[in-house]
This record gives structure tokens, sequence and C-alpha cells, in this order.
């Protein structure tokens, strides 16, 4: 963890005791278990505000109050740069995540009015249907390499489900999926960006002209302090939807199916009693955070005895919180009876960005576990072929081979 980079490439106002190596996109680890590799950051020498030279160098508070703190504090972190990756925030220009307040407020007023619970708890039965068919194809095979043939499928039905257009868009959307979520290098990121714009733009351009009860027409029937969205604005905003829900959720499945699988006792409990599900849901959710974030500092910052500079960027990963002792009992037990508030830990954020999907996540978990549990008999990891990760913004299983009887 010690570095070796030139002292030159580091910033004056960075003291020495604070600089590390970590390279957030490739813990020494990760393919094998992302979070394990993270937690070498727990480690009492290394600090808890620490400076990584990888990446070009940038904060990474290894602490799991720091992390929630700075998350919280969007006067000071703005969101604007969106990664550590240069570049990547000129290109996406999410809305509402790359805004500050006051400014992200009526964006993000107008996209929480479309994820209203009524709309989620209406799109279950659509949810619970995708995934019955899913594992009643799967079930006589025996096997299955879960993240292909489910984890990655589910999202996208769900989301055109919510845009309200035909399933069989599937195909187009599928390989843009694909690439979001298992990027090949065959992609730039302007590339990804505008395949998504492309496959979009006819129905944003619909939803503006003429709105109906689908996702997109309720964000952009609420105007944004009494005006009407610009097409620009709403292609950004379908774009952080786009981006925002897919990749994210086919890695909560994937960290949910892994820890089932290698955990016989806790898929027992949960088909002894499936009342508990929502509870195992949410411990899941929190035990197998698989998101990280950047911010830019607005201006000058004190924190843990440093000082920090405007226009730094720092990166929190939510692992860092919600596996810290300190923050949470025995915290990388899964306790289902874990009496556990969703807004604490860090799993969908904190503060204003807070994830407007967290409700739809939640339910899509649910039903998954309800669905698969109650259709499979017990299963396990392959023992012949092993599971894979990569570490990244969503840190995720690229390969989870399962098997049952
Ligand atoms: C398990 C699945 C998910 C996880 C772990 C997750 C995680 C997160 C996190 C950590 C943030 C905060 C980002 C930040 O502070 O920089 C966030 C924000 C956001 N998420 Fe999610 N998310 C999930 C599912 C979804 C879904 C299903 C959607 C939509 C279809 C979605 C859309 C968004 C949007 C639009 C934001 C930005 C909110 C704002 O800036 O006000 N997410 N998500």
């Amino acid at each position: 963890m010690a570095t070796s980079a030139d002292p030159a490439t580091i910033p004056d106002h960075v003291p020495a005791d604070r600089v590390i190596d970590f390279d957030i996109f490739a813990p020494p680890g990760a393919d094998r278990d992302y979070f394990a590799a993270w937690l070498a950051l727990r480690d009492p020498a290394i600090p808890a505000l620490a400076w990584t030279t990888a990446n070009g160098g940038h904060w990474l508070p290894t602490r799991g109050d720091l992390v929630r703190e700075i998350w919280g504090d969007a006067g000071r972190f703005s969101s604007e740069s969106l990664a550590v990756v240069p570049g990547l925030g000129e290109v996406m220009e999410f809305i509402p995540l790359q805004l500050d307040p006051p400014e992200h407020k009526p964006f993000r007023n107008a996209v929480m009015r479309g994820f209203g619970n009524s709309h989620m708890v209406a799109m279950t039965p659509l949810v619970r249907a995708v995934t019955r068919e899913l594992i009643a194809g799967l079930k006589p095979q025996g096997a299955c390499e879960f993240m292909q043939s489910f984890a990655e499928i589910v999202p996208i039905h769900v989301f055109l489900t919510l845009i309200d257009v035909p399933v069989e868009d599937r195909a187009r959307l599928r390989p843009l999926g694909q690439q979001l979520t298992r990027p090949d290098g065959s992609m730039t990121v302007t590339q990804l960006r505008d395949a998504a714009d492309e496959y979009l733009r006819p129905y944003v351009e619909a939803r503006l002209a003429d709105p109906g009860d689908d996702l997109f027409s309720r964000i952009l029937s609420v105007p944004i302090e009494g005006r009407a969205w610009t097409f620009s604005e709403a292609q950004r905003m379908c774009r952080n939807l786009l981006f925002g829900g897919l990749d994210t959720v086919v890695a909560m499945f994937g960290s949910i199916a892994a820890h089932l699988a290698r955990n016989p006792d806790d898929q027992a409990l949960l088909r002894a009693d499936p009342a508990i599900i929502p509870a195992a849901a949410d411990e899941l959710m929190r035990r197998y955070p698989t998101v990280a974030v950047t911010r830019n500092l607005t201006c000058d910052v004190e924190m843990d005895g440093v000082t920090m500079k405007e226009g730094d960027l720092i990166y929190l990963a939510s692992v860092l919180h919600n596996l810290d002792p300190a923050s949470f009992e025995d915290p990388e037990r899964v306790d289902f009876t874990r009496e556990l508030n969703p807004v604490r830990h860090t799993t969908m954020g904190n503060g204003v960005h807070r994830c407007v999907g967290a409700g739809l996540a939640r339910m899509e978990a649910i039903v998954f576990l309800e669905e698969w549990l109650s259709a499979m008999p017990e299963f396990r990891l392959d023992p012949d072929r092993p599971a894979r990760m990569r570490a990244g913004n969503v840190g995720a299983f690229t390969e989870l081979h399962l098997r049952w009887d």
C-alpha cells in the first residue's frame, strides 16, 4: 500500500503521511472478492483521510464516518465531476446526479414524483412475471451463469416496462446494457452515451410532445420552476435513469445470489419464513454495497487535521462505510434480524442525491428472493467454475456459476 510515486506528482498541500497507492479500479484481489479487497484499507496504519497517487491522485476517506459525512455535504463536495476518470463528467452531464443544490432540487423533485411509491407498487406484478418466467426457464437446466442468464436481463425488462416501450426493444438495449455492465473496451464512453441517446431519442421526443402514464412522461410533465423541460434536459435525465438503473441492479442481484449460494443456512431461513424476506433484502443490500462515487471540492475544507483544496477530487466508497465496525456492529455478518434503517447505510448514497430508484431496486430484490427461493431447490456455487468479479464505480460479479440438483 505504501507508494512509490514520484513526490513531484503529489500536490504540495498533501502531507507525506497521508499518501498511499490504491487503485480504485483494481484493488488487489478484487477479481475474486471486491468487498474484501476494499477492506485492506481498514488497516490502522492507513490514515482516516488518505491521498492515493493512483488515477491522477485523489483523496480517499477510509473510515465510515468520514465517507458518510462527506456524502451528505453537497455544499462543499460537488457531484459535478461524476468520476475520477477525466472527461467522464463532461460526457455524461447527468440530471439530476451532476447538478448541485439549489439547481438540483426542481429536477430531483420531478424525478421523485415519477418514482412515487404507488407506481412502484403497481409495477410489482410485472416484475414478478418477468422473474418467474426466467426462473422457469432456468430451473430444468440444473445450473446457470447467473449474471448473463438472470441478473442482466431483469433490469432491462423493468426499465422497458417503466418507460412503456415494446419488450422487443430488449434486443437493442441488451448490447448497450452489456457495455455498461461489462465494458470490453470496444466502445468509448462517448460512443456509449451516443448509443444510449440514439436509443432514447424517439421516446424522449414522444413523451415531451404527448405525455402518457409511463415513467419519462410522469417526470417530464412536472414543470421545472414553472417552465417546461428543454429537450436537452430531458435527454440528460433519461440518460441518467438508464445508466443509473441497469448496472447497479445487475450488481445487486449478483451479490445477493452469491451470498445465498455460499450460505445454505440463510437460504433455509428465508424459505422457512418468507415474511422476513424484506428485512433480509435490506440487510443483504447493506452488507454488499457495490457503488462508489466521486466528489470535487467547491472550497478548501479542513477535515481530520488536513486541509483539502478546492478542486481536489475525493472518492467515496460505500463499502468503507457499511463494513466499518464503528458504523455497524460486526458489519461483515449478515443478520436478517439486525435493526436496520436503510437510510443509515450508504448503499444508496446519502443526502440530496440519495438514489431515486432505491424503492424500485428494493422491490426487485424482494421479488427475486421470493420467486427464486420458492421455485428453486437449494443452490450452490459451481466448484469447477470460480466466480469472478470486477472493481470500478460499480463493483460486480462478471461470472457467477450456480448449480442445483
Ligand atoms: C441496487 C441498485 C441501485 C444502487 C446500489 C444505486 C445506488 C445509487 C447511489 C449510491 C446513488 C448516489 C450517487 C451519488 O451520490 O453520487 C444513486 C443515485 C441515483 N440513482 Fe441509483 N442505485 C440503484 C438503482 C437505481 C435505479 C433502479 C434507478 C433508476 C431506474 C436509479 C437511478 C438513480 C438516479 C437518477 C440517481 C441520482 C439521484 C440524484 O442525483 O438526485 N438507481 N444510486
